[in-house]
């Protein structure tokens, strides 16, 4: 018997359990493993379970317990989970996480560990919720040069956005129903500012160019500033906009990680992708572009990820199967943001466009159905820095910009 261990009894660890119960019978028979559930460590009590007798306050019956093989930590944050992760690697249990931010700042000291133990370190539910992104960047996907990873990767701002353009739908109450919804962060500034995106960039930068890339080091903004009339001016013109996470190696071999919105062009298939979902383009040298696409969060969707790195580790038997990457002790192989070479949209106070052109060159000025008195246009392809030195001319008059995929 594969005696399994879930840490943390909230969105996704309940998730866990539930479709496990569930397909209990269906997994163990088609996967040939004799799965069981063990023990579930949360501080909190859960009265009136049918599972109540597995919980425990104490990770040391989980540490102690030589037939659990296989820990599940979908608690969030760094502390405690990052003791509580180490130290079952240490004892040679595989651990499966969902815990982003846990991969983003701790990732390369674990792989190491589960190495030096001969077990797995699993998070596949990191990245994507349900979708299969991790995996395939290591497996499928290995006999590729990885160029480049582009995508919509938090499900509850692409829910609000969703809802405020489609819908019409207030901000705030748009971020109540994806906390509703089980989507949302404990403190959901993380989605609304980048963080989440950024932890999961970082996470698809390591593991496609061999380094640990940390969130402080990647350029991050998140979508509050975003308006109605942003928004209008891309539906009138041919874009959606999206926050997007994306990383590209660059000719000198840096790569450049960022988070920021975007407009999106609606030949681009990430224009379509909406509400809680996410997809993720991958680039490589051999297979061109994939795409994948499915539930980014939620409750079952991230246990779906969570049971099948429990399943999987469960099958291995002694095998280690977590990916590569290395530690790094520096920033250098980071590009700077402001070299690379954008087109942006910017909204300005005012009719006149002669200021504009005289600071931008040729420009495409762009109208927006019911918006009037304003200006606004997407430059030329040109050096964001460029781009920051022609918008102080005009700086008293600059409402917004975003920047342009692609
Ligand atoms: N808050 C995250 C999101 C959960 O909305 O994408 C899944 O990682």
């Amino acid at each position: 018997m594969s005696k399994f261990a879930v840490l943390g009894h909230g969105v996704v660890g309940s998730g866990t359990v539930e479709l496990f119960l569930k397909n209990r019978e269906l997994i163990n028979s088609r996967q040939g493993t004799d799965l069981e559930l063990g023990y579930i460590l949360d501080i909190r009590e859960f009265p009136g379970l049918s599972y109540s007798d597995k919980f425990t306050k104490d990770i040391n019956d989980i540490l102690n317990d030589d037939e659990v093989t296989v820990v599940a930590e979908v608690m969030g944050g760094v502390n405690p989970a990052f003791d509580f992760v180490l130290s079952c690697l240490n004892r040679g249990k595989s651990v499966c996480t969902s815990n982003k931010e846990l991969v983003a700042k701790k990732g390369a000291e674990l792989i190491a560990a589960a190495k030096a133990h001969n077990c797995s370190f699993l998070f596949e539910a990191s990245t994507g919720g349900a979708i299969p992104i991790i995996h395939p960047m290591y497996t499928s996907l290995a006999g590729n040069e990885i160029t480049a990873v582009c995508g919509i990767l938090n499900g509850t701002t692409n829910y609000i956005l969703t809802q405020m353009i489609e819908n019409g739908t207030p901000f705030d109450k748009a971020l109540s129903e994806a906390q509703a919804k089980g989507y949302a962060e404990k403190d959901p500034t993380a989605d609304i500012e980048g963080h989440d995106a950024n932890r999961k960039i970082c996470i698809l930068s390591s593991l496609a160019f061999g380094r640990h890339v940390y969130p402080d080091w990647v350029h991050c903004e998140g979508i509050s500033n975003i308006t109605a009339e942003d928004a209008a001016y891309a539906k009138s013109n041919g874009y959606a906009v999206k926050l997007i996470g994306s990383v590209k190696k660059l000719p000198d071999g840096k790569i450049l990680p960022m988070v920021a919105p975007r407009f999106v062009p609606l030949s681009c298939q990430l224009a379509f992708v909406s509400d809680v979902f996410n997809g993720i383009m991958v680039y490589g040298n051999g297979f061109d572009e994939v795409m994948m696409y499915g539930k980014g969060a939620g409750k079952l969707p991230t246990a779906s990820a969570v049971l099948g790195d429990i399943i999987e580790c469960a099958k291995a038997d002694g095998t280690i199967l977590s990916c590569t990457w290395e530690d790094s002790a520096d920033n250098s192989f980071i590009a700077d943001h402001k070299d690379d070479t954008v087109r942006m949209y910017v909204r300005c106070s005012g009719s006149s466009t002669q200021d504009i052109e005289a600071a931008f060159g040729s420009v495409d000025f762009i109208k927006a159905d019911g918006i009037n008195g304003e200006t606004a246009f997407i430059t030329a392809a040109m050096p964001e820095k460029d781009i920051d030195a022609a918008l102080e001319g005009l700086c008293s008059r600059v409402i917004n910009t975003i920047r342009l995929l692609g």
